[in-house]
């Protein structure tokens, strides 16, 4: 049997670091968990801390050399991941923290796998429209589409995972940390959204974060070293009214009644609708009409590599609603 890959993997703290490290590989993998300060409760290897935003990581040269010469793939995920800042607080770890990615791939001869995000599609050349510059996820956006540049210019070998909002585990909806689609369809279920915004014919298009990390745990096994994967269900995915359906059903499942709002067009929206609301109406309503947005710009409907994704990895396929419903599920039970 060939020595296990050597696998550095940035930000093992976060909520894809820890479902990649919850990944089966059955030792074919050996998994070095980076993280700047966060505890990685997964690791079975001691947590090597580091700030990927400095030159070398900010380890000293002796340590930065010994581990280049150890690391044969790096999994890429750290990042600066919310939305709604201003560009310049993205560059350090987004961009500059890619750039020192880079810097020591090439030393290290590595294969890198970088996390991205499905978003970017909404700032291709071939998007479907234009994004507007005031929209809360456009700086995050940008800031990962250059991060990617920067890959594509390196001439490194490289894989591009390009997630869409990510859920819990398929079947048990676990997840380390409440993910914005949790959060907000708690804030819905509890009668909270006094409309939602939509643009016509978008779906809800949420990713068990399973699938994702057995995805990037296939690609190393496989040793592939190309590829740019957009990991969602396009087409498959659940249209609002289904999306809506299923957050009835767990509201009745906990005993209580959900209406749902109403539907508003959000290309027609007053913004003052928005903005005259209290701080967390004002901030959901914001992110569902941007997102929205972010979506209509990348066709309405996502574009998806998952047919690609389960004939190359033998992915299983994972129905969107029941996982999302298991998600719901574990929030009310884990998140409060
Ligand atoms: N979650 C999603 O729904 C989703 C969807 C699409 C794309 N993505 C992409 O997936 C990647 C991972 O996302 P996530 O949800 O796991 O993020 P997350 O839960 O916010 O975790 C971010 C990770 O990055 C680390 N990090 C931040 N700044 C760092 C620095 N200067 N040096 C070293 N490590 C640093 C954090 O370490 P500490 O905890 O120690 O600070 C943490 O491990 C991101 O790049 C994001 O763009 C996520």
């Amino acid at each position: 049997m060939s020595r296990p890959r050597t696998v550095l993997l940035t930000g093992a703290s976060g909520v894809v670091g820890r479902a990649i490290l919850r990944e089966e590989h059955a030792g074919r993998l050996r998994i070095i968990p980076a993280a700047r300060s966060a505890p990685v409760p997964e690791a079975t290897e001691p947590v090597l801390h580091c700030d990927v935003s400095r030159e070398r990581f900010g380890l000293d040269r002796e340590d930065y050399r010994a581990l280049a010469a150890d690391v044969d793939v790096v999994i890429h995920s750290a990042g600066l991941t919310e939305w709604g800042l201003p560009a310049e607080r993205y560059r350090p770890v987004n961009i500059d923290g890619t750039r020192h990615v880079i810097d020591f791939a090439e030393q290290a001869g590595a294969t890198v796998h970088f996390v991205s995000t499905e978003f970017v599609a909404a700032l291709l050349p071939d998007a479907a429209g234009t994004l507007s510059d005031g929209n809360i996820c456009r700086n995050y956006i940008e800031s990962k589409r250059r991060a990617e540049v920067l890959l594509e210019e390196s001439g490194l070998p490289h894989l591009v995972f390009r997630p869409t909002n990510l859920i819990g585990h398929a079947t048990t909806g676990w997840t380390s940390r409440g993910q914005i689609v949790q959060q907000m369809s708690d804030w819905l279920r509890r009668g909270r959204a006094p409309f939602v915004p939509v643009y016509p014919g978008i779906r809800m298009d949420f990713v068990a974060q399973d699938l994702l990390a057995r995805a990037i745990v296939r690609a190393i096994e496989l040793d592939d070293d190309q590829g740019t994967f957009y990991v969602s269900y396009g087409p498959e995915a659940m249209d609002v009214e289904a999306c809506l359906r299923t957050l009835a059903k767990h509201a009745a499942g906990l005993g209580r009644t959900f209406t749902a709002p109403p539907l508003r067009d959000a290309r027609a929206l007053d913004p003052a609708e928005i903005t005259g609301r209290d701080p967390m109406t004002r901030m959901y309503l914001a992110v569902l009409r941007d997102v929205g947005e972010v979506t209509w710009c990348s066709g309405g409907v996502l574009p998806t590599s998952l047919p690609e994704l389960r004939e190359r990895y033998g992915l299983t396929a994972i129905d969107d609603t029941a996982a999302y419903a298991a998600s719901l599920a574990y929030a009310a039970e884990h998140l409060g």
